[in-house]
């Protein structure tokens, strides 16, 4: 007992190790921000999802403008909210698409940072444990992906969740893509500790921004629509612990909506290649405060008091903005 309280720090360990896989399932990463740059301490980065195309449908345009902006705004990071690869994720570890539709794709020098990224229904068409794999980061150490983790950074915390899983419908048969399903079930359970462990995350985070991460959406007035599943399981969540941003991606498209019911706000950045799909579900009305069809991405810029974000299109040209305070949690 006495080398327990003289070690503080190996009790830690042995009760997340007792407490089971109930905390493993959320890694926590800490991003440490770069010393003396010139953004004034602020966090920025780029948001962009359902892109990998061999730099097909835009892509490359997108992937130009995103080195633009990035380079402007001296970005920390990329988030990639899923789809990384089309249409049927990774085959394997030395699958080429991964360097046809990312390394040989992302090449400015300002997106040469850390890549945050979850696993899109697509992904899971393929082997998952490709995209998983150490060896991918020996290929291009910006690749970083994984089911649900945090990465914390001082001013923000975000909370990566594994939202394909959540999807009844990819469990039904008969099904006209076949899924890798492998290292999540039994389901029920695997859904479960995602649950529980974003709530113990969320409850624990003192973070001033607390931004969670999926791939599918909440709300979205695009070609899927809401998903139910995350709006009945995970949405009651978010709201319970104040979050700030949900950002998904799935339907390709850009989008801002505002919850009716807390200060949470939707955001799509679905649009990082094939786009236009023109089947947009009427506006119901309120929430919706910006929709956009066709290809482009996100920026965040973080400080302590407020979020400033942007849409930018295949142009680079912004096409919506806003600032949110962190202390009225409202549009300014
Ligand atoms: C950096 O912060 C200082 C003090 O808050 C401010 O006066 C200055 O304009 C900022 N510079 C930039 C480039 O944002
Ligand atoms: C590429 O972007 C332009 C400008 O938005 C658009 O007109 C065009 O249809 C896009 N191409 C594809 C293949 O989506």
């Amino acid at each position: 007992m006495a080398g327990i309280c003289i070690k503080p720090m190996v009790l830690c360990l042995v009760l997340v190790f007792v407490l089971g896989h109930a905390i493993a399932e959320f890694p926590k990463f800490h991003h440490r921000m770069k010393g003396g740059n010139n953004n004034n301490g602020t966090l920025n980065f780029l948001v962009i999802g359902d892109w990998g195309r061999r730099g097909e449908y835009n892509q490359s345009q997108v992937a130009n403008q995103m080195g633009r902006v990035g380079e402007e705004l001296d970005i920390e990071f990329v988030i990639s909210t899923g789809d990384n690869f089309y249409d049927n994720g990774l085959s394997g570890e030395k699958d080429p698409e991964f360097v046809e539709s990312f390394t040989n794709i992302y090449t400015a020098t300002s997106l040469q940072k850390q890549w945050y990224s979850v696993l899109g229904n697509h992904d899971y068409r393929g082997k998952v444990a490709a995209q998983l794999s150490p060896y991918l980061h020996q290929v291009d150490s910006r690749w970083f992906c994984s089911r649900s983790f945090i990465v914390n950074t001082e001013i923000a915390e975000i909370f990566f969740v594994d939202t394909t899983p959540f999807v009844r419908d990819y469990f039904r048969a008969p099904n006209e893509h076949s899924y890798d399903w492998r290292g999540v079930t039994p389901l029920r359970r695997y859904i479960s500790n995602v649950l529980t462990d974003l709530q113990l995350a969320l409850k624990k985070s003192k973070a001033k921004w607390k931004i969670v991460v999926g791939h599918h959406a909440i709300k979205s007035v695009g070609h899927h629509g809401d998903t139910v599943e995350l709006v009945n399981l995970l949405l009651p969540i978010l709201r319970e612990y104040n979050v700030d941003f949900y950002m998904n991606g799935h339907d390709h498209c850009l989008e801002h909506i505002r919850d009716k019911k807390s200060t949470i706000q939707f955001l799509t950045s679905g649009a990082g290649s094939k786009a236009w799909r023109g089947d947009v579900k009427p506006f119901n009305n309120e929430g919706v405060r910006f929709f956009y069809d066709g290809q482009g991405f996100m920026s965040l810029q973080l400080t302590e008091e407020e979020a400033k974000i942007a849409f930018y299109d295949v142009f680079g040209q912004v096409l919506h903005k806003w600032t949110s305070s962190s202390q009225l949690h409202s549009d300014m």
